[in-house]
């Protein structure tokens, strides 16, 4: 079909209108901001006005004025009526008085707690990270959004590049490693120095790893859309030398870790870091598995889909995200967590019982049986992991 105006596109007008929508707040936040600005400034002219003003009173004139603030200060003390007096019950007739003036089981929010010193040069590649990560997620939801309208209007536009079928794994493969990857590690850069007690071993090779990352999401993005992609299964469309660069992004960053957990000042090594360090492995044994072309065929390649769809929501995303919660969630709440104990037992647990379930969505397949009895016996056993994670009491 031939293409005059590409403007007249209904596609095309429809994505101008969605890039637009955060242009327009934006737009709207920063005149806020500056308005905001010049009325700070404005007042600041008018005191400035009113203390030159002051200090051309007279002494008289200065003491009426005070005398007038002092009359506007003026406020009730509100026990006019009851007086300084401690009250008496000679009589007896107030009983069970409870003294407890504060809830028992809440703990009293802080207002505000004071902030851990971070190096500078940290705070900069933990807000490189959570940027990035920003960036994917408004790209990858605006993308996703774009597929929403196909799901109404499938003639939008007729580019193979934006067809459905391949802007469906580059929305969900941006969100999954651009956004939510890099918005765990950047926030991972903070735990572990953090429970460590000790600076990050090397700042730089963050950079690295951040670099990798985003490439191999650019890359992989780029690939999708010309129609490159791995063929097999949902959510590891990326071909394997796109996934080997995010694996080697999490190599660098992963021995960045280790290193500074090996330098630690605190005896144990806390939770939260027994947690984000196998969650970077296993995403290692993860790639390797789902992307190495070699096994990705027949009855295998439908195991290694449930392996992988498994392991990666499993042994990445939510393995990473209770170690960075067991820093944060007791932080936040001021309390220490309930059980300690219990945390490494889950650890154990969901390391024996997860990586063995992947199979349990093919149960009276042509899987071999063995394997289907071993992702039921394996998915029983996550009711014990379940029921120990209980970081808060
Ligand atoms: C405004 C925000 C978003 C919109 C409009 C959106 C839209 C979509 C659409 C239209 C699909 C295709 C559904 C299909 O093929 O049937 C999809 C799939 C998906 N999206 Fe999003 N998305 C958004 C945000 C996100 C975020 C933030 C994440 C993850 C962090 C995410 C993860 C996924 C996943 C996992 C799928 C595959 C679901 C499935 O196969 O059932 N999305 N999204």
């Amino acid at each position: 079909m031939e293409i005059n105006n590409i403007y007249s596109e209904s596609g095309i007008i429809i994505t101008l209108i969605l890039i637009l929508i955060p242009v327009v707040i934006a737009s709207m936040i920063i005149t806020m901001k500056a308005y905001a600005y010049l009325d700070r400034k404005q007042k600041i002219r008018e005191l400035e006005k009113f203390n030159a003003y002051l200090k051309e009173l007279s002494p008289d004139e200065v003491q009426k004025l005070e005398q007038r603030k002092r009359e506007l200060e003026f406020a009730l003390s509100n026990n006019e009526l009851a007086g300084d007096t401690s009250p008496m019950d000679h009589k007896g007739l107030i009983t069970a008085v409870n003294d407890v003036e504060t809830l028992r089981f809440i703990e009293q929010k802080k207002k505000s707690q004071p902030r851990p010193y971070i190096e500078p040069e940290l705070t900069k590649l933990i807000l490189w990270y959570i940027g990035c990560a920003t960036f994917w997620l408004l790209l990858g939801t605006t993308i996703g959004e774009y597929l929403g309208i196909k799901f109404v209007a499938p003639d939008v536009d007729h580019f193979s590049w934006l067809s459905f079928g391949r802007l469906r794994p580059v929305h969900t493969n941006m969100v999954f490693w651009g956004w939510a990857s890099l918005a765990m590690m950047g926030l991972a850069y903070y735990v572990i120095p953090r429970v460590s007690n000790v600076p990050i071993q090397n700042v730089k090779t963050g950079y690295y790893s951040l670099i990798l990352i985003n490439a191999s999401v650019i890359i992989g993005s780029i690939c999708l859309m010309a129609g490159i992609n791995n063929g097999g299964g949902e959510y590891r469309e990326y071909i394997w030398p796109v996934m080997a660069l995010f694996g080697a992004g999490i190599v660098i960053s992963l021995i960045n870790f280790f290193k500074t957990i090996a330098n630690r000042t605190t005896k144990e090594i806390y939770v939260s870091n027994w947690y984000i360090i196998s969650a970077m492995m296993f995403l290692l044994v993860i790639a390797f598995v789902a992307y190495w072309p070699t096994w990705q065929s027949g009855l295998g390649e439908t195991i290694v889909q449930g392996y992988y769809m498994h392991q990666g929501v499993g042994m990445w995303f939510m393995l990473f995200n209770l170690g960075l919660m067991y820093y944060f969630l007791p932080q936040q709440l001021n309390k220490p967590i309930y059980s300690y104990s219990l945390g490494i037992l889950a650890f154990w647990a969901q390391i024996l019982f997860y990586t063995l379930i992947g199979t349990h969505h093919f149960i009276f397949s042509a899987i071999p049986w063995w394997l289907q009895t071993i992702a039921i016996v394996g998915s029983a056993g996550m009711v014990f992991r379940l029921w120990q994670e209980q970081p808060i009491s």
